[in-house]
């Protein structure tokens, strides 16, 4: 049966200062009912048991994990603890060997891996997607899920599709964050996807493409899985879109139907919360005046903002970020500045 393997070990900091290294994304609500974790493993619940998920994350996430799991009733999945970060290639590495070895899964059956930190709309329709992509995984696919761009985002990774091909295309080439002015190149020629992130393969096909293009990897993987994990930190540090996807001639997409978004940078935010009649995004203890286009995000302390314009607050108890509109994926830089500092 389709296994779904959610990678929930990111320590995502480009929603700083709301996400922090030890409150990731995933565990955010950002004004939802259930975490990013939660809405994930339930996306999933009409094509596949709980029992049939596996989680895999680390030691310091564990009691954040466990409390998603109970809050939305999912307590059988199988968690995997990483003993260290080693991003997410080995991450799924160690998935594939758990499900092999503890869940009896054979080289043909398919397992869907999906990041935990992505808000899906529309779940009938990426339910649909999911059914094609296992479909598509049986004739020894990489099943990716492209997303149309309509801006050159650079942290993404670009699809080329080529020929049609079952329920999408054939991908001629995948590239992982390119530059600005790759990115800008891709965008105007038409025929590039986003990568999504998520995708579908068997057990069989993993295995085959780490032993291609990740020895290393595939050295570990193939033991067993006890072994893989004691010998964990000896991997790699590498995504699987670098590992694997920039270099496998068995990737395949299918354009999503579904409505996503991987809320990646406050303008993202921005663009899913719904806005009073000037645009302004607001939550918390806000007072805005003569204010358009602007978010303000308060915890702790009243935000009063006069006469902003396209700008985004964002108010925690030690950190006040200000930034303006489109330019919020420089927290990262914020963030590197900060790690310096110490
Ligand atoms: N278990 C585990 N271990 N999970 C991890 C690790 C790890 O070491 N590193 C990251 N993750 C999880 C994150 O929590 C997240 O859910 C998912 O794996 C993807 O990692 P990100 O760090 O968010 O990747 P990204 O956003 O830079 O890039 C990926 O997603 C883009 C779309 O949002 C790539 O797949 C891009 O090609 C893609 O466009
Ligand atoms: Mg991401």
């Amino acid at each position: 049966s389709l296994k779904i393997i959610i990678l929930a070990g990111g320590g995502g900091t480009r929603l700083f200062p709301l996400s922090r290294t030890c409150f990731p994304k995933q565990f955010m609500k950002l004004g939802a009912e259930q975490s990013l974790l939660a809405q994930t493993i339930t996306r999933f619940m009409p094509v596949a048991k709980v029992a049939d998920m596996v989680i895999v994350t680390n030691q310091e996430y564990i009691h954040h994990v466990k409390a998603e799991l109970a809050a939305c009733g999912a307590m059988g999945a199988h968690i995997l603890l990483e003993p260290v970060g080693r991003n997410t290639a080995p991450a799924i590495a160690l998935a594939a060997r758990y499900c092999i070895d503890e869940l009896s899964a054979g080289e043909d059956e398919v397992m869907f891996v999906t990041p935990s930190d992505h808000i899906i709309r529309k779940n009938d329709l990426f339910i649909k997607s999911v059914r094609q992509a296992e479909e598509m995984a049986r004739q020894e696919n990489i099943v990716t899920f492209g997303i149309k761009p309509d801006k050159p985002e650079i942290g993404y990774g670009y699809i080329e599709a080529d020929e049609e091909y079952g329920y999408g295309f054939r991908v001629k080439s995948f590239k992982e964050e390119p530059c600005q002015e790759v990115a800008e190149e891709y965008l105007a020629a038409g025929r590039y996807y986003w990568n999504s992130g998520m995708f579908a393969v068997t057990m069989g096909q993993i295995m085959r493409e780490f032993s291609t293009h990740q020895p290393e990897i595939y050295q570990l993987a193939s033991t067993n899985y006890t072994d893989a994990l004691v010998q964990f930190e000896s991997m790699p540090n590498i995504s699987i879109d670098y590992a694997v996807a920039e270099k496998s001639d068995k990737v395949v997409t299918i354009p999503l139907l579904a409505y996503w978004n991987d809320i990646g940078s406050w303008d993202a935010i921005y663009d899913v919360l719904d806005k009073d009649q000037d645009g302004n995004a607001v939550k918390g203890d806000c007072i805005p005046i003569d204010c358009t286009n602007t978010l303000m995000l308060g915890r702790s302390r009243m935000i009063a903002g006069i006469g902003l314009e396209d700008l985004l607050v964002v108010e925690t108890d030690d950190v006040i970020v200000v930034a303006k509109k489109g330019e919020s994926q420089k927290v990262k830089d914020l963030v590197g500045e900060l790690k310096q500092r110490g």
